[in-house]
């Protein structure tokens, strides 16, 4: 589809699974009883999800979503964004569609009725601050291709998909089907969400890859599972020739942004507290891609990312709690 880049009025459009967390602390101990892959995102049924609901004590819930935290990321930066993802019509689904008006995200995908219940994350902090994920999928399972609104689409300088959105079916189509609908002069983001994800669907990733992505995100447990090697530089020297651009997250060792022109090494911040890393990969992405549809040059989107997951991973939850435009300064 031709757009004039004047058209391309929104800095972002993040496609993911829609979902509400339901965020509590949990010792390494309650992770190993009920059988659950640390620091991983575990797909659970709504029998699952009910009876874990049930162990959790104090507990705090706010909408959630990986690509939703980016987009809210990009506007907190001052940027535009849209959002395609699927809720119910139900008290959950209220929740997540009030939270994105409130925060100027267009979102308009035709929501589920309220028999196919809004999904929800059941996150498990440990005291090392590591997030372990139980996601029931409900209504955001459900996403197809006519859910997709090709407009709003149409108007992203970045599509930006989630790689959790590649476990049901129907969304891989939808998902190429949105990539197909960018703008001439627009290009596509994925991250690959997750490496027992990258397991899953590691062929047909690498087939959406070369075929429709210019920028890929990734954690290095994730871009070293997507070549099948164990050294993080022979990743990293494959990547290079895949994509146009891809930023690879090393935790506390902070973020490598590359291109066949050449590579920026971005340092975490060594004293950076570290509360809850849920969201910390999410509000990465929200730094670079909105350092990307400005124009700045690869650190400078680099320092974006650092200084947004380093904002999200000193607080409970996984959206900015204060303006990151005010955080970042002359930065942003
Ligand atoms: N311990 C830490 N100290 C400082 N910064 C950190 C730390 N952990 C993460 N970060 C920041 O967050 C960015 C993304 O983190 P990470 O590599 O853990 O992503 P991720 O594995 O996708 O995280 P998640 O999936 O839990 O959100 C890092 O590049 C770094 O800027
Ligand atoms: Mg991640």
């Amino acid at each position: 589809m031709s757009t004039p880049e004047s058209q391309l009025d929104l800095d972002v459009v993040g496609f993911g699974n829609a979902l509400v967390d339901v965020l509590s602390h949990q010792e390494d101990e309650f992770i190993d009883q009920i059988g659950s892959t640390k620091g991983a995102m575990n797909l659970i049924d709504a029998k699952r999800s009910a009876e874990l609901y049930e162990l959790i004590g104090e507990r705090v819930t706010i909408s959630g979503g990986s690509a939703a935290n980016t987009v809210i990321g990009v506007n907190s930066l001052g940027g535009t964004s849209g959002y395609v993802g699927r809720v119910a019509n139900d008290e959950l689904g209220d929740v997540f569609t009030s939270d994105m008006s409130r925060l100027g995200i267009e979102h308009s995908t035709p929501r589920a009725p309220a028999d196919d219940p809004t999904g929800r994350c059941i996150v498990f902090i440990t005291p090392d601050g590591e997030r372990t994920l139980h996601t029931f999928l409900g209504a955001s399972n459900g996403l197809t291709s006519s859910d997709v609104d090709l407009e709003l689409v149409a108007r992203a300088k970045l599509l930006f998909l989630e790689g959790y959105l590649w476990d049901p079916p129907e969304a891989k189509v939808a998902m190429r089907y949105a990539a197909s609908g960018v703008s001439e002069g627009a290009r596509v983001a994925l991250t690959l969400s997750d490496q027992f994800c990258v397991e899953r669907h590691r062929t047909s990733f690498m087939a959406l890859i070369d075929d429709h992505v210019d920028v890929l995100f990734a954690n290095h447990h994730e871009v070293m599972s997507l070549f099948e090697v164990e050294q993080l530089d022979v990743a990293l020297d494959r990547v290079q020739e895949r994509v146009e651009l891809a930023a690879i997250t090393m935790g506390a060792s902070g973020s490598v942004l590359i291109t066949s022109g050449g590579r920026a090494m971005i340092p975490a911040d060594p004293v950076a507290r570290v509360v809850d890393k849920t969201g910390a990969g999410d509000l990465y992405a929200s730094g670079v891609l909105y350092g990307l549809a400005q124009g700045y040059d690869l650190e400078r989107c680099g320092q974006l990312g650092s200084l947004a997951a380093e904002e999200v991973i000193a607080h409970i939850g996984p959206r900015p709690e204060i303006s990151l435009r005010d955080l970042a300064g002359e930065l942003a």
